[in-house]
């Protein structure tokens, strides 16, 4: 598929399919996935991507909870025409959702190089899953000749949002599905941040998703590789593993809370090979791609990768005339130019600054008292050294560690970063663990409150290229909250949230400075 001449020739690293590698890939040890399309084995002609016609109308995106009865009308039949085309046609409901599980599950080789394509936990995350709804959503508008149709998306990030939207469960439409945990129907608020259910009324969830909200979107997101995610290259030696704040939570988070609990990978949404077959999928994805616009509009698109491997990966869809396109992360940077937008709706979660929940002057002499008498779990005493190294140490229970804070190497402009390195997933479950500053108080382990820096969540199913993950929370305002910023060291809480953290081990904490 394509030649070698493309990209790489010019030492670019960018990342791209060989098509015709295609294999199965296990999800589970249990359990053989094979997505490969019909006669993979083959090259198939493609195009280049060309933008759509700038005259023809643009596709707005609505927030599922307000769309009216014409709109639900036609994508129903949409979707269920697509539903009824036979898995020869790249068009059918069953390849579109197989096309999350061939990219996601690493079933490809790259272009040269014999290592993994994967999407998540990279800096591709937001573009690939871009361009698989902007072919979803033309291919459906298409199927009804209907060259105005728009994805709607799922807007859990406001409060009107924040329970699934009542299309998707009307058991005669085609957007019901039956894989979901029956427990987080409506009138269940949406957990954006989920570990297991906890009952709180609509307004209390509400108010500490907006919180997170806060967190993932701004006071932890200042930075592109933040949000974004790891620079991913091409190549053995270019893999990284390093998901950005909104891939973590809400959107595994919510993949999780979705899937149905009877499952053994909380099937479908839970699990990457699958996720594709609920409908809701789509609206999910739409939410994201929506807030990674909401981002870049927040930040004045000043923090847009710039890095040609970045704008030069690429990929393969068909599109609504059957055709293979080769599309670029470049393409996917203008959605006008794509041909379509969001309804605006008000974020509140903009505003929404935790505070601590405690006296931070208290906390830091509590702490430091509790450190003469021996009584935080410090394991290192290489304070000097920055690097705190357990040496793979299973998360069975809450750990609290000295982390020095280098304030006098930082310059203007940087981003305090907690890095916890080095995280082993050994199963194959739904792993989360949340991360705290001067915590004090163990009874306000909340994302309301401003020691809280952030979480890992992890979902099953990439088990290709597994390697070590890293996760980083900015954590520059949230210091200055906790007036901890001129301090040399600072306390920071892993707390295991999941059963599964016991299995999952770390390789230390830091704190790194990014420009
Ligand atoms: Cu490719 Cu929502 O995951």
């Amino acid at each position: 598929m394509g030649s070698p001449e493309d990209c790489n020739k010019r030492g670019l690293k960018a990342v791209g399919p060989n098509m015709t590698t295609c294999h199965p890939s296990y999800d589970r040890s249990d359990l053989l996935v094979n997505c490969c399309p019909p006669g993979f084995q083959s090259p198939v002609p493609f195009v280049d991507f060309q933008f759509p016609d700038p005259q023809s109308p643009l596709r707005i995106r609505r927030p599922a909870h307000a769309v009216d009865a014409d709109f639900l009308a036609k994508y129903d039949k949409a979707l269920s025409i697509m539903k009824s085309l036979l898995h020869d046609d790249p068009r059918s409901f069953s390849r579109q959702a197989n096309l999350h599980c061939l990219f996601c599950t690493g079933t490809y080789h790259q272009q040269n190089y014999n290592a993994p394509v994967n999407i998540h936990r990279t800096w591709l995350f937001f573009s690939w899953h871009r361009m698989m709804i902007y072919f979803h959503e033309r291919i459906i508008g298409s199927l009804i000749g209907d060259e105005t149709f728009a994805l709607s998306y799922w807007a859990w990030d406001i409060p009107e949002g924040m329970v699934i939207p009542d299309m998707y469960i009307n058991k005669s439409s085609s957007f019901f599905h039956t894989q979901r945990d029956a427990s987080h129907l409506p009138p269940n608020t949406a957990d954006l941040n989920y570990v297991s259910d906890t009952n709180l009324g609509r307004e209390d969830q509400s108010d500490i998703n907006l919180s997170f909200m806060y967190n993932q979107m701004v006071s932890g997101a200042r930075k592109t590789e933040l949000f974004m995610g790891c620079k991913y290259k091409a190549g053995t030696e270019g893999y990284c593993d390093g998901p950005g704040t909104i891939e973590l939570a809400p959107h595994n988070a919510l993949h999780t809370w979705v899937g149905s609990n009877l499952n053994p990978g909380r099937e479908d949404m839970c699990s990457f090979y699958s996720a594709g077959r609920d409908p809701i999928f789509y609206a999910h994805h739409s939410n994201i791609d929506r807030l990674w616009e909401v981002w870049r509009e927040v930040n004045k698109y000043q923090l847009d990768t710039t890095d040609p491997d970045w704008l030069e990966s690429f990929f393969f869809f068909y599109d609504e005339n059957m055709r293979l396109v080769r599309i670029k992360v470049g393409d996917v940077l203008d959605i006008i130019k794509l041909g379509y937008s969001y309804e605006h709706v008000h974020c509140p979660w903009l505003n929404k600054r935790p505070k601590p929940s405690f006296s931070p002057k208290l906390a830091r002499q509590m702490l430091k008292a509790k450190e003469k008498e021996n009584k935080l779990q410090i394991l290192s005493t290489h304070f000097s050294s920055l690097d705190f190294e357990p040496h793979g140490r299973a998360l069975d229970a809450s750990l609290t560690v000295k982390v020095r804070n280098h304030q006098s190497k930082k310059e203007k402009e940087e981003e305090n970063v907690i890095v916890v390195h080095g995280i082993e997933v050994k199963g194959d479950a739904y792993v989360k663990f949340e991360v705290y500053v001067n915590l004090v108080d163990e009874s306000k382990i909340s994302p309301k409150f401003r020691e809280f820096a952030g979480t890992f969540a992890h979902i099953p199913g990439v088990v290709a290229n597994k390697r070590k993950i890293d996760l980083k929370l900015g954590v520059s305002e949230l210091l200055e909250e906790l007036e901890a910023d001129q301090d040399e060291s600072i306390w920071v809480t892993l707390l295991p949230r999941t059963p599964s953290c016991s299995n999952t081990t770390i390789g230390g904490v830091r704190m790194e400075y990014i420009k």
